[in-house]
């Protein structure tokens, strides 16, 4: 707060001194807080998460609440009716991270989205209740829980329970966005849904069905949802739209601790989610394959620098499209794919001079390899342990299925397995076989929630929602903090842009990039587009300040909030 204040005369006073001088803005500085933090999508979220730890509670505490919060008040992308992933760094340096991933009922089929001739029929994999994954949410905060919270779930629980009995207050985007979809909702449920009402901004919206649903749970435990009344109040709904999951996958599934992607990169160690999601090793390969070169000297959104991001993300793209998928179901050759010699390699073939095509280009070669709307949050706890978590629906309000009785979205995740080898999904990915529809199987995410330990010690937590652009969401904030010397907030504000191999086009946020740059690259052969993506990602971070305050930087781009002590 100090920081803030007197940062704020100062630009008063530069302000008063040349009244004529056009000035720049003062770079924004975030939340600063001296202990904890949450930031989120919704400042309730943050609020209960943050309170949670005030109260004693640990980081894993708050990310429960947070996390559960967020399906009150941010139905967009909730957790329970979807799944996500958490990388944790203890305050002794241990680290982890957790699974809890939607995955494909038992009845699903490589083909269940094609016709008889074999095309894709579209919409299947996005709407309605084919598209529907089994959801992983609850099942991940109970891991979590029992590994590493140290709160009664009941406590936890409760203050979430109050906001989805008291109600939550619209904003004004929110708004928006019900209003844009409040048609879609009617159409593929009913009219006598709660989201079926046109709720204004400063509106608020009671779920009373959430509310009971986890009363049930907190009397329950996960069972409620995988085993009890919740788990065929869903399948129930689920089956009457013609989806095919069934109790017994409810049972089967089980939320999945696995090994974090690790690497480094100057004097920092990236902690990031391994497979299923790409998130990890996408960014590592990135992040190998730029390392060599003096990116600060190259400057922030200079022709230079997204040139050299650009084509190391076209490589890396194109390499998560054959060999990434559910590592349960496909060998994957991560350590590989990450090391220094495959980038090096894999970067002979760039020029400054001209854009490498992506029709050119193919995932690399491996010797001896045989082929075969989501959300983020970042919190840190007064003892010193950090979580990354990103969860999701995949897309906005998943498959717009909406349980009434329970009051949640259900997930169109089905979207993110490939459809057909080829065949872009929504966010305009190609897979392959190893991404393809399996029984059982997770589905490929892009989701990168990251833990970045800076001389051994932790030093930031960031992550973003997005679809394909969240991997370069996360690269570009973490590189505007540690190459061009910005705050969290700054770079968090920071204009993005974004390239995945396919579609052979470089995305820029519109209106905030230098046109000369846009056109120097053009000449280059890079083929940009300024209109296609209002907003690439919305981070939302925390670092750790030299001083060894906390500075958030929630995405301005949303709702999102820091809040702390
Ligand atoms: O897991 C994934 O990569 C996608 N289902 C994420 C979707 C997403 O970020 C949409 N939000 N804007």
């Amino acid at each position: 707060m100090n920081i803030r204040i007197s940062l704020t005369l100062l630009a008063l006073l530069a302000l008063a001194a040349c009244k004529t001088e056009p000035t720049q803005p003062e770079p924004e500085i975030g939340l600063i807080a001296q202990k904890a933090m949450v930031v989120s999508a919704r400042e309730e979220a943050s609020r209960i998460g943050s309170e949670i730890m005030k109260q004693g509670g640990n980081v894993f505490d708050a990310m429960i609440a947070t996390d559960l919060a967020l399906n009150v008040a941010y139905p967009f992308a909730g957790s329970l009716g979807g799944g996500g992933f958490m990388v944790y760094r203890t305050k002794d340096g241990d680290y982890g991270a957790i699974d809890y991933r939607e995955m494909a009922p038992a009845a699903a089929t490589h083909d269940m989205y094609l016709d008889k001739d074999g095309n894709v029929i579209p919409g299947l994999s996005t709407e309605g209740g084919l598209a529907v994954g089994v959801p992983g949410g609850l099942a991940g905060m109970f891991a979590i829980h029992e590994k590493l919270g140290s709160l009664p779930m009941k406590d936890i629980l409760q203050p979430v329970i109050d906001l989805a009995r008291n109600g939550y207050v619209v904003t004004e985007k929110q708004a928006g966005r019900f209003d844009a979809l409040r048609e879609k909702f009617i159409e593929v449920n009913n009219d006598s849904i709660l989201y079926a009402t046109a709720f204004a901004k400063a509106e608020t919206v009671k779920n009373e069905a959430l509310a009971q649903m986890l009363e049930r749970i907190a009397a329950n435990g996960k069972d409620e949802f995988y085993k009890g009344e919740s788990g065929q109040k869903l399948v129930d709904y689920l089956t009457s739209k013609g989806g095919i999951m069934t109790m017994e996958d409810l049972a089967n599934y089980e939320a999945k601790w696995r090994e974090p992607v690790t690497f480094e990169y100057d004097n920092l160690k990236m902690i990031s989610m391994s497979p299923p999601s790409s998130g990890g090793v996408c960014l590592a390969q990135i992040m190998q394959a730029i390392e060599p070169y003096d990116i600060s000297q190259y400057g922030h959104n200079s022709v230079k620098s997204i040139q050299l991001l650009t084509e190391a993300e076209r490589r890396a793209y194109a390499d998560r499209s054959f060999y990434l998928g559910d590592p349960d179901f496909v060998e994957i050759p991560i350590d590989t794919l990450i090391s220094d010699a495959y980038a090096k390699n894999r970067m002979e073939s760039f020029s400054w001079n001209t854009a490498t095509k992506s029709s050119d280009m193919t995932h690399g070669a491996l010797p001896g390899f045989e082929s075969m709307e989501t959300t983020h949050f970042s919190a840190v706890d007064q003892y010193g342990n950090a979580v990354a978590v990103t969860v999701t629906l995949n897309g906005a309000y998943g498959s717009k299925l909406y349980v009434d009785e329970l009051g949640i979205f259900l997930n169109n995740e089905m979207d993110d397995f490939s459809s057909k080898p080829g065949v872009p999904n929504m966010f305009g990915l190609i897979g392959a076989e190893a991404n393809k529809i399996e029984p059982g199987k997770r589905m490929l995410s892009s989701m990168t929630p990251t833990l970045v330990e800076k001389d051994g010690e932790f030093w930031m937590t960031v992550g973003t929602p997005g679809g394909s652009t969240i991997i370069t969401s996360v690269l570009q904030t973490v590189l505007n903090v540690h190459e061009f010397g910005m705050g969290m907030q700054e770079a968090v504000n920071a204009p993005r842009f974004h390239h995945q191999w396919l579609p052979d086009v470089v995305l820029f946020e519109p209106n905030s990039f230098d046109p000369e740059v846009i056109k120097a690259l053009e000449a280059k052969g890079y083929p940009t587009n300024q209109d296609r993506s209002p907003i690439i990602g919305k981070v939302d971070g925390i670092l750790v300040l030299p001083d060894g305050t906390l500075e958030g930087g929630a995405d301005r781009r949303g709702d999102d909030t820091a809040v702390g002590f």
